[in-house]
């Protein structure tokens, strides 16, 4: 671990959230035969935990886009490393993204999955970081709203570390954050 790391979130408070989520999404979904669409890398563990929250099987499928390199910054230039393999024309589709921060990656796969035609598209995020927020995406179902620092844990990384732990943390990362 870093030599400076703070819990925000512990396994209780996140393990109720998604159950909360899981609740909401099912009534939502309900009879709408969804696929539920993973950004890789960091959603995995938060998709895997509220797929099966929810009351009914789902379809599942992920995407990839690279804008972070191994620090903590985006670097403002975002491309799909990795396609959605499903058909998603006239299928209702949410987007599970684990934080968002400045909102470029969120409104850049938005717009990618939207030109696919879907019936729907809707946003769940575990965790919505507000404070350097540049581009407005709509996030309709938020796990957690924080205002800033560099989180990690619960498939969150810094630079490929830490993202297995099944707390979320704030690390010091000596960016000024
Ligand atoms: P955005 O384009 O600035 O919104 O960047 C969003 C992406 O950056 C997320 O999908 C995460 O992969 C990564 N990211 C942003 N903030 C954090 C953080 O605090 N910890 C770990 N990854 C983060
Ligand atoms: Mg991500």
């Amino acid at each position: 671990m870093e030599s400076r790391t703070r819990l925000i979130l512990d396994r209780e408070t996140l393990a109720r959230r998604v159950a909360e989520l899981g609740a909401q999404l099912s009534r939502d979904y309900r009879g709408l035969d969804p696929v539920f669409v993973g950004i890789l890398k960091g959603a995995f563990i938060f998709l895997a935990d509220l797929v099966r929250a929810l009351e009914f099987p789902v379809e599942v499928d992920f995407v990839r886009a690279a804008s972070y390199g191994a620090g903590t910054e985006s670097s403002g230039v975002i491309r799909v490393t990795k396609e959605v393999e499903l058909p998603l024309a006239g299928r209702h589709v949410l987007l599970v993204e684990d934080i968002v921060d400045m909102g470029l990656t969120l409104d850049f796969l938005r717009r990618h999955l939207a030109a696919k035609e879907p019936a729907s598209l809707k946003i769940c995020c575990l965790i919505d970081k507000r404070e350097r927020r540049q581009v407005e995406v709509p996030l309709d179902y938020v796990g957690f709203v924080v205002p800033g620092g560099f989180l990690v844990g619960y498939g969150l990384d810094c630079g490929e570390k830490l993202r297995t732990l099944p707390e979320v943390y704030a690390v010091d990362t000596g960016g000024g954050d």
